[in-house]
């Protein structure tokens, strides 16, 4: 059989007077209404309810919370991966059309009848404005199942070229032996999606801790999973606080892979716990992560003034700059810096709106919680410290929710504390280089972090893009010419960066399937 032709989830505008506006405005008023909600862990396809309480607070709201989830407690964990292992021969044995229909049917329930209960509680609780939360919770989900069909097809049609005479060599992708630990966070909706439904889709079993800060959005992708077909205990839903379920999970020796989105501090504490339980494994276990940034663009003096200010704007402070591929580091080329870019850039700045997400008018969102806030609040500080010019915003409110005001810093420090570390909010340094300094500007970007995930150059001059792409071959797993350095899509940019941000292993792509099976080589004589 071929898998059905696939294409993109088109993107709702949400006009006003249309009625997909209306329906969405009606899904978050309803489950405003009806917050907060109870989360159980899911085993074995039933709800675990531990009695011992972890909340998921409203980011713009925190006196109030969206749901309070059941933390998974040892036993629950242990019962999980028992019931996954037990899951696992019917699961990976299902002919492969069977798995595919069922996550063609997820992607259609998340575009369609989930769609606006998805939104609103990717709006609520993770502090996404709308359209946000379209591009996230709808589109990218979708497609991540859709389009993790076809890839898979085409992982599966990878077949050795040559057969000698009377016999037939073949090549059978298995699933890990063991289950998948994915650990999901929370400023996509659809990572939460993507981190067990890639392991499963190629008949893996899957322990899942989503994100604290996500619980309720990532517990309705488990409950569209369900409706779609997953069978029990094929996911494990298991939020808890990280030592008891994944700590757990690592030191068990049927773990056969990690699936991780987060920190760069927490996926090396992770691996190194992996090494350290290796004995323990029947295998070696795959490790598959997708970690920090601290995102580049270069702005070229022949660069188009517009597009470059807008582009920037947009990758800065979009989702108040909690986007792993965020920008945070702008360089620009002084002519164009004082010839309109500085001026246009704060201008577009300071029309931002910062306030609730559901509040159609505002642009920017909460920051996700108390730890956030603080640290970025603390890395404005330091900036000013060190001698940070702060051009526009800089302050904070947090009496609420948490609010902070979209923050430019000029730097005259190449290599100051705001260009070089993760902020992971809506705080941009520039550093304004003279125009004859282009190549060793370049240099600069590439040795400045440890961190090499997105990046973008603005230039009209070829030559200018190729020496760009040429010098900072290593330093960004995903570069784009004069657009932004955000914004993904799957089946189109496969999406990852190496060094300090992940193993590079492009989720939205083929390429990250390999990773979850494990082929066995058949040659068979007539
Ligand atoms: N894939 C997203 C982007 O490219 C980030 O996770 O913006």
């Amino acid at each position: 059989f071929k898998v059905p032709a696939i294409d993109n989830e088109p993107m709702v505008t949400y006009a006003p007077g249309s009625p997909e506006r209306q329906a969405l405005r009606a899904a978050i008023a309803q489950m405003e209404q009806e917050l907060p909600f109870e989360v159980p862990c899911i085993v074995n396809g039933e709800a675990v309810k531990t009695g011992v309480f972890g909340k998921q607070p409203l980011p713009h709201d925190h006196a109030n919370h969206l749901c309070a989830y059941h933390e998974a407690d040892e036993a629950t964990v242990a019962k999980a991966i028992d019931g996954a292992l037990a899951a696992k021969g019917e699961w990976e044995s299902m002919p492969w059309n069977d798995r595919a229909a069922i996550f063609l049917k997820a992607a259609d329930l998340v575009s369609g009848k989930y769609r606006y209960k998805l939104m609103a509680a990717t709006i609520l609780g993770q502090g996404k404005n709308v359209w946000q939360a379209e591009i996230d919770a709808a589109a990218e989900l979708a497609d991540f199942f859709r389009f993790g069909v076809k890839f898979v097809e085409e992982l599966y049609a990878q077949q050795p070229s040559k057969n000698s005479a009377g016999a037939w060599n073949r090549v059978e992708y298995r699933a890990l032996e063991g289950f998948v630990l994915a650990v999901s966070p929370f400023n996509f909706t659809a990572i939460g999606g993507n981190l067990p439904g890639t392991p499963a889709l190629v008949g893996n079993v899957v322990l899942w801790k989503p994100s604290p800060a996500a619980t309720y959005s990532n517990y309705l992708i488990h409950q569209i999973l369900t409706e779609a077909g997953v069978p029990p205990g094929v996911i494990q839903f298991v939020p808890g606080p990280p030592p008891e379920v994944v700590g757990q999970a690592i030191s068990h020796p049927s773990f056969a892979a990690l699936h991780f989105t987060g920190s760069t501090f927490v996926f090396k504490k992770l691996w190194k716990d992996i090494a350290a339980n290796l004995d323990k494994y029947k295998g070696y276990p795959r490790i598959v992560g997708e970690t920090g940034g601290k995102n580049f663009h270069i702005v070229h003096k022949s660069a188009e003034v517009r597009n470059a200010v807008l582009q920037s704007v947009r990758a800065a402070f979009e989702y108040q700059g909690q986007k792993c591929s965020a920008l945070s580091r702008l360089y620009v080329s002084q002519s164009v810096w004082e010839g309109g870019f500085k001026d246009q850039f704060l201008e577009e700045v300071a029309k931002i709106k910062v306030g609730p997400p559901q509040d159609w008018s505002n642009f920017m969102g909460p920051v996700i919680g108390r730890p956030a806030y603080d640290k970025i609040m603390g890395y404005i500080q330091k900036a000013k410290e060190a001698g940070g010019e702060i051009l526009i915003g800089g302050t904070g409110d947090d009496s609420k929710g948490y609010f902070i005001q979209p923050t430019v810093i000029l730097s005259k420090d190449p290599k100051s504390i705001t260009i070089t570390e993760e902020i992971f909010g809506p705080v941009i340094t520039v550093y304004v280089f003279p125009d004859s300094a282009f190549t060793s500007t370049l240099s600069l970007i590439d040795t400045t972090t440890t961190y090499a995930l997105t990046g973008a150059i603005f230039s009209s001059d070829r030559s200018a893009l190729l020496q760009a792409t040429n010098v900072l071959r290593n330093a960004a797993g995903n570069v784009y010419y004069n657009e932004k350095c955000t914004g993904a899509v799957v089946g189109q940019q496969p999406f990852g960066g190496a060094r300090a941000s992940g193993t590079n292993d492009k989720a939205g792509s083929v390429s990250i399937f390999y990773r979850f099976v494990s082929a066995r080589s058949i040659k068979e004589n007539f």
